[in-house]
């Protein structure tokens, strides 16, 4: 019998190797790294504990359609309670990556190395148990903490690291890096600045920079004037956002099965794109649009948090987004300083704006003078004045 795992080459997923042969049975376990963006060095950490572990060991590349469902998310402007959705969407499309190998090299079982407290367990789940592949869930079965893990990676001699970076649970994609776990779990804990690796300190950048952002249906497709490819894309804004020290968040997140945990964030071209594609709405859409869209957005936001983003819901709301984002079509430019990142210019021929009929400098607009403006003002809250009369008069009595 053999089984795909989702193999990071991290603790919990090294010690997953040996537990589905000895606790599971399995006669050969297949480690599948996804790739959606980590840093080099992880795939250097898979491959050299694969190698040592003696395990199949197959890496896929799913930059370009987890880049596709970042920039998704940004139509819908995306987050769960301030958090870009980093982990939250990467786990599908790495869930499908996984499902991909295991029918490919004859799996019987699909496994991952997440507790049985988080989010991740369900996202991988839902993907998985779509498909007639057996799931297991060594860690949350066996009910491993992660002390015992590194007693048990120590006396197997498997070839895990030590020190923080062992202590913290990372998760790196395009999107964000999340950090948790140790010390981190403890809200009044302050973060130390080395658990940052994207973002320098705000308050050591001096300077400040302008990008512009050329948006086409909602879609971010040129920086600075230049087209450029959406993985291309997210990871330069990484680097030039992140050195002025933008999309820090440390939070405490109510995740889907109650708990809350502290949470600490980096995501600096989330934040770019994500302000950016906003700053646009907010000139093209009327009133009632802006409104009606924070109902769209919270809902794909909630759906996509959960990982069901291949769901009926989220493919209606998508019909949604394909017809309004149309208008949202043009530029934006922000200002990178001091940690901050803010729109500072926008344009598109779409934009509901009309620079004469806002001005205090011009006088009738469309036959429509100031003076017409008396009518609406006498109306202006009268039923607030009427109520409030009433009460009074009421109290009196
Ligand atoms: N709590 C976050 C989420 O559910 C991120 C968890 C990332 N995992 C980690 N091991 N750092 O989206
Ligand atoms: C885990 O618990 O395996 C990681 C965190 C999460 O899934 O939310």
């Amino acid at each position: 019998k053999r089984v795909a795992l989702a193999f990071s080459g991290g603790l919990d997923t090294t010690v997953c190797v040996p537990l589905l042969e000895e606790e599971y049975g399995y006669d050969e376990v297949v480690g599948v790294t996804v790739d959606v963006g980590q840093p080099s060095e992880e795939f250097d950490e898979a491959e050299e504990t694969a190698e040592a572990l003696d395990l199949e060991h197959y890496v896929v590349d799913a930059k370009e359609a987890f880049a596709e469902l970042c920039l998704d998310s940004v139509r819908a402007n995306a987050t769960y309670q301030g958090y870009p959705l980093g982990t939250a969407l990467a786990r599908p499309v790495i869930a499908e990556a996984i499902l991909g190998v295991a029918e490919e090299h004859d799996c019987d079982a699909l496994a991952h190395g997440c507790t049985g407290k988080g989010n991740d367990q369900l996202r991988f789940e839902t993907v998985w148990r779509a498909s007639d592949k057996e799931v297991i869930a060594p860690v949350r079965e066996l009910g491993l903490t992660r002390e015992w893990e590194i007693e048990y990676a120590d006396e197997k001699d498997l070839p895990v690291e030590g020190g923080n970076e062992g202590a913290w649970s990372i998760d790196t994609n395009l999107w964000s890096r999340s950090v948790e776990g140790d010390d981190l779990e403890d809200p009044t804990y302050v973060p130390p600045e080395d658990i940052y690796d994207w973002t320098t300190t705000p308050g050591e950048v001096d300077g400040e920079e302008l990008i512009e952002i050329g948006f086409e249906m909602g879609y971010p497709v040129t920086l600075n004037g230049e087209a450029v490819g959406s993985v291309e894309l997210i990871e330069e804004l990484n680097e030039v956002a992140g050195a002025y020290g933008v999309g820090r968040t440390d939070m405490m997140e109510d995740r889907m099965l109650g708990l809350k945990v502290r949470e600490n964030y980096e995501h600096p071209a989330a934040t770019v794109l994500l302000t950016a594609h906003e700053a646009l709405e907010q000139l093209v859409f009327t009133k009632s649009e802006r409104d009606f869209k924070q109902q769209i957005d919270d809902q794909w936001a909630q759906q996509g948090y959960k990982g069901l983003v291949d769901s009926p819901l989220v493919n209606s709301l998508e019909g949604y987004l394909d017809a309004g984002q149309e208008k949202v079509t043009g530029t934006v430019t922000v200002k990178l300083q001091g940690g901050q990142c803010r729109p500072v210019a926008r344009d598109s021929e779409y934009g509901v704006y009309s620079e004469s009929a806002a001005s205090f400098n011009t006088e009738t607009v469309d036959g429509i003078e100031q003076a017409d403006a008396t009518g609406v003002a006498k109306y202006h809250g009268f039923q607030e004045r009427l109520a409030n009369q009433v009460l009074a008069g009421v109290k009196e009595r």
